[in-house]
């Protein structure tokens, strides 16, 4: 199976994308965790990004579509796997569909813009492992500091009021467009984001699944 999972910035890729790996036991591939290790990494690619995703804008179709294909290569995508993330411009799905990838489900998280801006300020990520919180929907056990593994969590850098306002106006202009690219193709399973995290996992498990 390979599904996309599309929706604006802190509309719960992440999130909701380690449910289905749960379920299904599906890789999560996210083209902005390869980019923050390319640039943790400081490859050339990750140094080209930087000023990018600081910035708030989307890193060029070449970029990222050369990274991801490039992870699509792994073992653990034989059996299909859960793009979070990716495609963000028709010209990336365009990518997607000339080399061969035939994709299932587009999963698309409905959230409005106020509530987004509401989850990226309480956001906590997980350096180490990748895990995501938030201080007051899905807060750690532990004081500041991983349920999985251990390591102090953190905010992340493109977390900024600002930097959120240009990324929110970054999807309305460059990826809402791809809901009528994949709902033309009768691919697309709209989500609407509830005010918890289990009740939309619940209902993106069922557009998965259904
Ligand atoms: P990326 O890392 O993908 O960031 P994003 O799209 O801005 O999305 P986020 O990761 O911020 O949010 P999310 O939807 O995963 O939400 P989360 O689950 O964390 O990309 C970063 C940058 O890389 C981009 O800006 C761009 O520069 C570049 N990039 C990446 N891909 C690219 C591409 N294809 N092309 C070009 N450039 C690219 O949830 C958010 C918060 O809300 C969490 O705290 C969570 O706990 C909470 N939450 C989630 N769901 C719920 C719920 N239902 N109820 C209450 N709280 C919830
Ligand atoms: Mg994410």
């Amino acid at each position: 199976m390979k599904l996309i999972l599309m929706g604006a910035p802190g509309a719960g890729k992440g999130t909701h994308g380690a449910a289905i790996r749960e379920r299904y036991h599906l890789p999560v591939i996210s083209t902005g965790d390869l980019i923050r290790k390319a640039m943790q990494a400081e490859t050339k690619a990750g140094e080209q990004a930087k000023a990018f995703v600081s910035a708030g804008k989307l890193v060029p179709d070449e970029m990222v579509i050369a990274m991801l294909e490039e992870r699509l290569q792994a073992p653990d995508c034989q059996k299909g796997y859960i793009l979070d993330g990716f495609p963000r411009t028709i010209a990336q799905a365009q990518a997607l569909e000339e080399m061969g990838i035939v994709i299932d489900r587009v999963i698309d998280l409905e959230v409005e813009d106020e509530v987004i801006v509401q989850r990226l300020a309480g956001r906590l990520v997980c350096r180490e492992c990748g895990a995501t919180y938030h201080i007051q929907y899905s807060p750690p056990t532990g004081a500041n500091t991983c349920d999985h593994c251990n390591h102090l969590l953190s905010r992340r850098e493109d977390d900024e009021p600002a930097t959120i306002l240009e990324r929110l106006r970054i999807y309305h202009e460059q990826t809402e467009p791809l809901r009528d690219y994949y709902a033309s193709r009768g691919k697309l399973y709209p989500v609407k984001g509830q005010d918890t995290v289990e009740a939309t996992s619940k209902l993106v498990l069922a557009a998965v699944g259904s």
